[in-house]
């Protein structure tokens, strides 16, 4: 038997999708529209060969793209997409293959029992193509922008990719009528009085034509898509700094990261003054784009007077959780000459870690002095800086 080849079409330009670069070399999610597409293909069990058709101008993105994965050499597109898919279809005559999906590259969200509906049709028709049957009612229009016709939907489908064919007829069918045009292989069958088989698609499985598609986008492929395809997804990875300092006042103890420790100062402030835990609080809420502490607890509030710091990080990582986040890792740096961070930093890291409800392993706490230099060179405050690790699901 014949084997399955897959041609992924890669050969457009993108004008509507607007941006710098043609829209199948844009990323949803740290991987771009091609690659995903190319991934269905070419982990499909009953697909033998993958070629995609590129510009001549994208060669470069194409190698980065397709470095790792296993694809025949692409072949150049032409003008139409018509045209491309006739140049991969002539690509793969010496192969002399019996089925052939085409599949645009711009639908990256194509279900692998898609791709199996598709093809087992083909044991039986000659042609057939993924398609959706349209819920919404159908309206034609006239000239003046009313409704000419309802039109009914039981009947109505949206074509999507990958089509399918068995070779030798698709091939002559494109040589039949290259010099007409038609929007899709499907059609082109059709005119050369093949009958196409409409199985079912899966829903995601949209073009990605418009700017507002990659939002689209980017909601669909959520870790699902990632472990089946096995993706290491690093786009939802945010990093957030913090940075506080806080003045020595009367006092015996100072409060960092939420213990007490005992000293010849206390720090002021209209809180507790846990200069530490205001940094990292800051860290948070900055990895998850959601302004500062003021903005929650701003200190000309009475109600925060003398508050217990931990408040306000247990408020951001709230704020974590609600976004769909799940904060990785934090880093902390308490510069001052005195108390010293040391002795205290595992009780600091156990309250952290009850607090934000993390392995106390997760946690990095630092202490520093500025060589004598500076306001806490001076022993006139303490100053902090986080870092937060935050995953975005
Ligand atoms: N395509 C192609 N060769 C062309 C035109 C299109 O291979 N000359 C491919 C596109 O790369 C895309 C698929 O056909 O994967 C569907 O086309 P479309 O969504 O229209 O993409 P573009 O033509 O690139 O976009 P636009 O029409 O907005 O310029
Ligand atoms: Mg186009």
């Amino acid at each position: 038997m014949g084997k399955n080849v897959a041609l992924v079409l890669a050969g457009g330009r993108g004008s509507r999708a607007g941006h710098g670069i043609p829209k199948q070399y844009r990323e949803i999610r740290g991987v771009s529209l091609l690659r995903r597409s190319l991934i269905a293909f070419c982990e499909h069990p009953e697909i033998n060969l993958v070629r995609a058709v590129i510009h001549p101008e994208d060669q470069h993105l194409y190698e980065m793209v397709a470095r790792d994965l296993p694809l025949e050499p692409p072949v150049f597109g032409g003008d139409t997409r018509q045209k491309s898919g006739l140049n991969g279809l002539e690509s793969f005559i010496e192969y002399s293959p019996s089925k052939i999906l085409i599949h645009d590259a711009a639908r990256p969200f194509v279900a692998a029992d898609t791709i199996t509906r598709v093809l087992d049709s083909l044991d039986s028709s000659t042609a057939a193509l993924a398609a959706s049957k349209i819920t919404d009612t159908v309206k034609k229009q006239d000239k003046g922008g009313y409704v000419r016709e309802t039109i009914p939907r039981e009947e109505l489908w949206r074509a999507q990719t990958p089509q399918g064919f068995r070779f030798k007829e698709i091939l002559a069918a494109h040589i039949q009528f290259q010099n007409e045009s038609y929007t899709d292989d499907a059609a082109i069958v059709e005119a050369a009085g093949h009958k196409v088989l409409l199985v079912d698609g899966n829903e995601e499985n949209f073009k990605v034509t418009n700017p507002e598609d990659f939002v689209r986008g980017e909601v669909l492929s959520g870790t699902e898509e990632m472990t089946t395809h096995n993706i290491v997804d690093l786009s939802g990875i945010r990093t957030g700094i913090g940075f506080d300092v806080h003045r020595f006042g009367p006092g015996d103890h100072v409060i960092l990261c939420g213990v007490p420790i005992p000293h010849t100062h206390g720090l002021l402030a209209h809180s507790d003054a846990d200069v530490a835990m205001h940094a990292l609080t800051d860290a948070i809420l900055g990895g998850i784009c959601a302004g500062d502490i003021g903005t929650y607890f701003p200190p000309s509030d009475m109600k925060w007077k003398g508050a217990s710091s931990d408040i306000f990080l247990t408020e951001a990582a709230k704020m974590v959780t609600q976004k769909n986040g799940v904060i990785n890792h934090i880093d902390l740096t308490i510069v001052c000459e005195t108390p010293k961070i040391g002795p205290h930093r595992e009780s600091m890291q156990s309250r952290l870690a009850e607090i934000l409800n993390l392995s106390s392993e997760l946690i990095s706490i630092k202490g520093t002095t500025s060589e004598k230099l500076g306001f806490t060179g001076r022993r006139e405050g303490i100053a902090a800086q986080a870092a937060a690790t935050i995953w975005i699901r």
